[in-house]
């Protein structure tokens, strides 16, 4: 049988990764989050104190990393990561890490390779628009900048953070904007996706409107 590949994009806090995880489930299919190879990266090249803005250095380190999904998990160089890579210090440097084409072509490769071997639900910001032009089902999911920002405002206080609502509202808008804005693979519905606006939706209201689309 012809494995399946739905793709979830947006932009940050929209809901993503909440609701393609329970669809992932509902489904039995693999849950990939690409967004966390990005971060996986981000910790990297912090952890290793590489200056930010050095293109070369952080694409070395790219080249140098393992990264793997098993059982919905990520793990960098055989180790799994969890919460270090949801950081605000990753968080805040990871949509520039992010723009780095050479960088994007090493974990599209890994995207595309697991994707080609079993049925998969990927979220992330180019995954209909580039990773998989031709993926079976896409879903574009969008929220407002207020409530995108709450909900990523109680995960923070939730795992024990010192922030502001504001302060994440003002990060969430910045990431989106570096997102949207660069050169290669930019954060872009892709035109035959579907549209879904979360906003004052609960979890199982989106996830019956993906299902519904999908069944
Ligand atoms: O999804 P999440 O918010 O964890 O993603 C973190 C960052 O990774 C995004 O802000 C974006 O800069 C980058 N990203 C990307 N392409 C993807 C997934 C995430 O550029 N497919």
């Amino acid at each position: 049988m012809k494995n399946l590949v739905i793709a979830v994009d947006g932009p940050a806090g929209a809901g993503k990764s909440t609701i393609a995880k329970i669809v992932a489930d509902k489904l039995n299919i693999n849950y990939i989050d690409t967004g966390a190879m990005y971060r996986a990266i981000t910790y990297k090249v912090l952890q290793n104190n590489i200056d930010v803005n050095n293109e070369d250095q952080i694409i070395e380190i790219a080249k140098n990393s393992d990264i793997d999904f098993k059982d919905n998990n990520i793990y960098l160089d055989g180790k799994i990561l969890k919460e270090e890579i949801r950081t605000p210090e990753v968080s805040n440097n990871v949509s520039n890490i992010a723009q780095i084409k050479e960088v994007r072509y090493l974990m599209v490769d890994v995207q595309r390779e697991i994707g080609n071997k079993s049925s998969v639900i990927l979220d992330g910001r180019d995954i209909g628009s580039y990773v998989f032009p031709k993926a079976d089902y896409k879903f574009f999911l969008v929220a407002s900048p207020e409530e995108r920002g709450e909900r990523r405002y109680k995960e923070l206080i939730k795992k024990g953070y010192d922030t502001t609502l504001e302060e994440v509202i003002k990060d969430v808008i910045r990431r989106d904007e570096i997102d949207s804005n660069r050169e290669f693979a930019p954060l872009v519905k892709a035109s035959d996706a579907i549209e879904i606006d979360t906003t004052g939706k609960s979890i199982d209201e989106v996830v019956e409107s993906v299902i519904s689309k999908i069944r």
